[in-house]
């Protein structure tokens, strides 16, 4: 059987279908992505919660993020792979949004990818597409992410959890631009700028036979590492103005103001979970006042001892039963799925089936409790 081959011409794909999306992937890309900020085009007047990735970026003061500021202005201008790598909750995505905004492909679209949080037959297909009867079910042609990308870039997230089987599909298309939607006789050519992020250590990964050591060269052409929260801990007081800034308006309590010693307070933590788990932390002070944040112990590692410890004890203060039950709940939840994890040895499949509940919701629940990699919740940073 022959191969047709031929260039991809967007204007026979037309965004109404590049964009389409079925309801089950829908309810999947909807379960993953509760927790991120909606960032559609900033403009006059909307809400702080809207401001662009250069924003974001301004609010890395540290000596080691202006550097990372100026990798990403020098990866920007290239159009090569990059890898951005460092702890959950760091910035990879800022720092994916801000090399595609800052490179000459910013009119193209910014497609980003979870490549762990869906099986394989789906990710194939949302990453590569499918004809109109490819399998039972395909009852219509579906545009997979690279072809959406065309002429924009494509962000390749959680990297290290590709399946085996679609590494070296993965690694043909960085190689030629080339792919074939599944079920689909012509090979279509893209022009993608790919970034990829892990909070893995890929080398290791590599050399325990997880991941394909070409497929790693092709992505590593340039690497930008994001340090972790506590090797910057002088960006704080701004990112904290900025989160209460954003989430006061966000849920209504304008005249939310941080005390000093609730700062200081924050400056103190440790923060496994890195910005997003200081975001989280602003949240709760703002919904239920700064003094939630020293009785909290469900909140990822408060000052390295069990959340058991910090069951929040009721004492006349303003939380009500219903908060403290949450928050004690939230705590034992965390601890048990820590508990199973490191069961397990941080295998995520047995973890799931021990918990009976799906593995895309102990993913879910891992990152929301800034559970990560191997390390143990207790061992001190
Ligand atoms: N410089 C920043 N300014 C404002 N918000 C930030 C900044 N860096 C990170 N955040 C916020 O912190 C949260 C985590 O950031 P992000 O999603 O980029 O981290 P990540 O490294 O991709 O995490 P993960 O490994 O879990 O995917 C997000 O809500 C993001 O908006
Ligand atoms: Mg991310």
């Amino acid at each position: 059987m022959t191969t047709a081959k031929e260039a991809f011409d967007p204007r026979s794909a037309p965004l109404a279908e590049v964009t389409s999306v079925d309801p089950a992937d829908a309810r999947i890309a909807a379960e993953f992505r509760i927790d991120e900020i909606p960032r559609p085009a900033a403009g006059k007047g909307q809400p702080a919660s809207l401001r662009p990735t250069e924003q974001q970026m301004d609010l890395w003061r540290s000596p080691r993020m202006r550097e990372v500021r100026e990798f990403i202005r020098e990866a920007a201008s290239v159009d090569v792979t990059v890898l951005v790598t460092g702890e959950t909750g760091t910035g990879k995505d800022v720092v994916a949004r801000g090399i595609h905004q800052l490179s000459p492909r910013r009119a193209g679209l910014f497609v980003k990818v979870n490549c762990a949080a869906m099986p394989r037959e789906l990710l194939e297909t949302e990453l590569f597409g499918h004809e109109r009867g490819a399998f039972t079910g395909a009852h219509q042609l579906k545009i997979g992410k690279f072809e959406a990308a065309h002429g924009g870039t494509i962000f390749l997230d959680e990297i290290g959890d590709l399946h085996p089987a679609l590494q070296g599909k993965l690694l043909h298309v960085l190689q030629d631009g080339e792919f074939a939607r599944l079920g689909g006789k012509s090979t279509l050519k893209v022009d993608v700028r790919t970034i990829a992020a892990t909070n893995q250590d890929l080398e290791r990964a590599v050399a325990e036979g997880r991941f394909r050591q070409d497929l790693y060269y092709r992505l590593n052409v340039i690497q930008i590492k994001v340090p972790p929260l506590r090797e910057r801990v002088e960006e704080i007081p701004a990112l904290v103005n900025y989160f209460v800034e954003v989430y006061a308006r966000r849920f209504h309590r304008e005249a939310f103001t941080l005390s000093p010693a609730a700062l200081d307070n924050l400056l103190r933590q440790p923060y496994p979970g890195n910005v997003r788990e200081l975001e989280n932390l602003v949240k709760r002070m703002i919904v239920l006042g700064e003094n939630s944040v020293h009785r909290a112990g469900p909140a990822p590692a408060w000052d390295g001892a069990p959340p058991s410890q910090h069951a929040p004890v009721p004492d006349g203060s303003a939380l009500s039963l219903r908060d403290l039950v949450r928050q004690t709940s939230r705590a034992r939840e965390r601890e048990i799925i820590s508990q199973v994890l490191e069961h397990t040895g941080w295998n995520r499949v047995r973890s799931a089936k021990a918990l009976k509940i799906s593995y895309r919701a102990l993913l879910y629940k891992m990152k929301q409790f800034g559970l990560n990699g191997h390390r143990s919740r207790w061992r001190p940073l």
